[in-house]
C-alpha cells in the first residue's frame, strides 16, 4: 500500500471541534494499523506513524518521535514538520518530562510549561506520549499544535492506546 490514508483534505493549521478530530481519529486508525500490520522493525514503524499521524491530525505543526538513546537522553526519530531540537535531555522540556514519569504530558498552553523547549515558536500546545518497549520507555510520540488546548484529553488516550499496540512489548520475533 502506498497511497497514504483516505480521510477529507483539511488545510494545515485547522483545529477542527473535538468531536470532528476524534472522528477523524477513529476512522484513520484501522488504516493505520492495517499499514504497519506485521512490521516488526521500529523505525520504518515510527516513520510510517509520523507520516500517517501528520494527515490524521491537521492541527498538528509537529508529529514525531524522539528516540531514548542514552539512560537519560533522548535524540530526535522520524518526523513531520519543522526542523526539531536533535537532542532532549530526560531534564527538560515535556518530551523530557514524558520520558522521566513514563506518563503522557498533555499540555494545553505550552507558555504556562515550565521549560518548554520551543523549537517552533508557534507551538501553543503538546501531547507528549510514552512508547515503551519490554517496560522500559523507548521513545516518546510528540505532538505540537500552533493552538491552544489542541488535543483533547480522548485524543490522547487513543493515541496511547495506538503505541500500545503499534509498539508492543513482545513483537514475537
Ligand atoms: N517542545 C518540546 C521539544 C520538541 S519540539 O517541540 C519538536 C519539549 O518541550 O519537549
Amino acid at each position: 500500500m502506498s497511497e497514504g490514508i483516505l480521510l477529507a483534505k483539511v488545510a494545515r493549521g485547522t483545529l477542527l471541534p473535538e468531536p470532528e478530530r476524534v472522528a477523524r481519529l477513529q476512522a484513520a486508525l484501522p488504516q493505520i494499523e492495517a499499514v504497519l500490520e506485521g512490521e516488526t522493525d521500529e523505525v520504518a514503524v515510527q516513520a510510517t506513524l509520523a507520516c500517517l499521524l501528520w494527515e490524521t491530525l491537521p492541527q498538528a505543526n509537529w508529529c514525531g518521535f524522539y528516540r531514548r538513546v542514552g539512560e537519560r537522553m533522548l535524540a530526535v526519530g522520524p518526523y513531520q514538520g519543522s526542523m526539531g531540537c536533535l537532542r532532549i535531555p530526560f531534564e527538560k522540556g515535556v518530551c523530557g518530562a514524558c520520558a522521566r514519569t513514563g506518563l503522557t504530558q498533555r499540555v494545553p498552553d505550552v507558555h504556562a510549561f515550565p521549560g518548554h523547549i520551543a523549537c517552533d515558536a508557534d507551538t501553543r500546545s503538546e501531547l507528549v506520549i510514552p512508547v515503551t518497549v519490554k517496560g522500559r520507555l523507548a521513545a516518546v510520540l510528540d505532538l505540537d499544535c500552533p493552538h491552544l488546548e489542541g488535543f483533547s484529553a480522548t485524543e490522547a488516550r487513543i493515541l496511547a492506546e495506538l503505541m500500545a499496540r503499534c509498539f508492543p512489548p513482545d513483537p514475537g520475533l
